[in-house]
């Protein structure tokens, strides 16, 4: 009952948001008119749905630069004028004033928990909380020196194979608990393969723990010794995860929407994100960003050197941490997380001389026509590592934090494609550009 009032809600929004304004497109001499869509913000498209079966006619645009694949209600990014807000609440907001559980309820569910809901859904996470105990021996089977984003994604797939009902299609009424799961036990998976890779032994949760506080404690805490933990340490984890819990229609998003148009489970749907997020150049970067800085504190530069070495693209060198596809200002989750670095750092009486360095390549770029010109600004990753490093965070954990922040993201996503009626499997098509046809050679005629 209530997935088809909000199907019906949807439907009457989709009616709305086609206007009766059109766009046309002239084609050998014949004018087609195409719907124009218009977003809650102003944001416009061309509707071009049926532009091939009217015209014989694709659209091409290699790397989706100027493609909106869906529509959606959940979050919302200005990239001329650097404003994010989930579910249209602004980030600076959620960042001084919630928490990483409630945000992830927000983006899910599309409104901030009251007291009741938000004891519901942390209560969720903590009897999910556990992996079954057999999952265990899979950890087993991965090498010391895994990349943790690897086993993650791994355990992630092979944890599905525990849950017999995900084997049927998608329900609804089994969504909250499979959400809750997911989100609860991917930071258990994180936390296990962290201390397999040191050969330590497994922390289990600890249900007394909030979300954040449970992940350092299986982290850092020994059998013999419980970790310490310092309020603005867990504050600062919480807010890494919480910046990074949606960001529209990026690389693993969509990637977790493809997987889900073809109704598989949010299991499968979450471990590509993982596979999609590890790359240098989307969730990879803040890893990248620490070893070119420590690469840049080793050769003893000031940061000079490395901005011109950049600037020469022969180099292959890019600043890592800087740059954005959508944010053409600065990314107001890197303004954040610039500022927590300060503090976090004061708080804990460290200095650390990357973020010196930091600091100089963000001056030097921005005072620079290379970036200037371009308009590249400090991203997400660019401060969240020294961050993280201040935590005692391992550098190939970082991007694993990236994941446990975004799964709200993939989950609310995955949501919209499994309860939208509209919904078809993501098929894009191609212009081929290889041979034309030609006979089969037998392989002794080949040269
Ligand atoms: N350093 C130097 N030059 C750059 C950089 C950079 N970080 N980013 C873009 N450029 C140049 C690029 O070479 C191109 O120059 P030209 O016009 O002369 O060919 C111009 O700026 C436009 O760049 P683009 O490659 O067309 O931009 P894109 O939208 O395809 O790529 C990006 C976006 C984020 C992949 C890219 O900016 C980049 O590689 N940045 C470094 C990696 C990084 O920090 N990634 C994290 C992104 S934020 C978190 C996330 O979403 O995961």
């Amino acid at each position: 009952m209530r997935l088809m009032m909000w199907q019906a809600a949807e439907q009457t929004r989709n009616q709305r948001l086609r206007m009766n304004k059109t766009a046309k497109l002239e084609i050998d001499g014949k004018v087609y008119e195409l719907p124009i869509v218009i977003g809650t913000e102003g944001e416009r498209a061309i509707d071009i749905s049926t532009l091939r079966r009217d015209t014989g006619y694709i659209t091409l645009d290699d790397g989706y630069a100027n493609t909106g694949s869906c529509l959606s209600r959940i979050t919302f990014i200005d990239g001329e004028k650097g404003i994010l807000r989930y579910r249209g609440i602004p980030i600076e907001d959620l960042a001084h004033n919630s928490t990483f559980v409630e945000v992830a309820y927000l983006i899910i569910y599309g409104e901030l928990p009251n007291q009741k809901q938000l004891k519901r859904f942390s209560d969720l996470l903590t009897q999910n909380e556990n992996l079954h105990e057999d999952m265990k021996f899979h950890f087993e089977g991965f090498p010391y020196n895994a990349h943790p984003m690897a086993i993650l994604s791994s355990m992630i797939n092979a944890s599905s194979c525990f849950y017999l009902d995900l084997r049927g299609p998608y329900d609804p009424k089994r969504f909250e608990v499979e959400a809750a799961r997911i989100i609860s036990q991917v930071r258990t998976i994180a936390a296990f393969s962290y201390r397999k890779s040191l050969g330590l032994p497994i922390i289990y949760p600890k249900p007394t723990n909030k979300y954040t506080a449970n992940f350092l404690h299986m982290m850092f805490s020994e059998p013999y010794q419980e970790y310490p933990l310092q309020p603005e340490v867990v504050r600062a984890l919480d807010l890494i995860f919480l910046l990074h819990a949606d960001h529209e229609q990026n690389c693993s998003t969509a990637t977790t929407r493809f997987i889900a148009s073809s109704q598989a489970n949010l299991f499968a749907c979450a471990a590509a994100g993982v596979c999609a997020l590890w790359g240098p150049l989307h969730g990879g970067a803040n890893q990248a960003v620490i070893e070119m800085l420590q690469q840049i504190l080793e050769t003893g530069d000031d940061g000079s050197k490395f901005i011109t070495e950049v600037k020469d693209k022969k180099s292959g060198k890019k600043l890592m941490g800087f740059g954005h596809r959508v944010y053409k200002h600065y990314d107001p989750r890197a303004k954040i997380i610039k500022q927590r670095c300060d503090q976090l750092l004061k708080v804990l009486h460290r200095e650390d001389p990357l973020l010196d360095i930091a600091k100089r390549l963000e001056q030097a770029a921005l005072n620079d026509s290379y970036f200037i010109e371009r308009k590249l600004y400090p991203n997400v990753d660019f401060y969240s590592g020294i961050i993280m490093r201040a935590i005692g965070i391992p550098l190939e954990m970082f991007t694993v934090i990236f994941a446990i922040g975004r799964m709200p993201g993939w989950i609310a996503n995955c949501r919209e494609i499994m309860e939208s009626s509209d919904s078809r499997i993501y098929r894009p098509r191609q212009i081929y550009m290889g041979q034309t046809e030609r006979p089969y050679v037998p392989i002794e005629e080949r040269t």
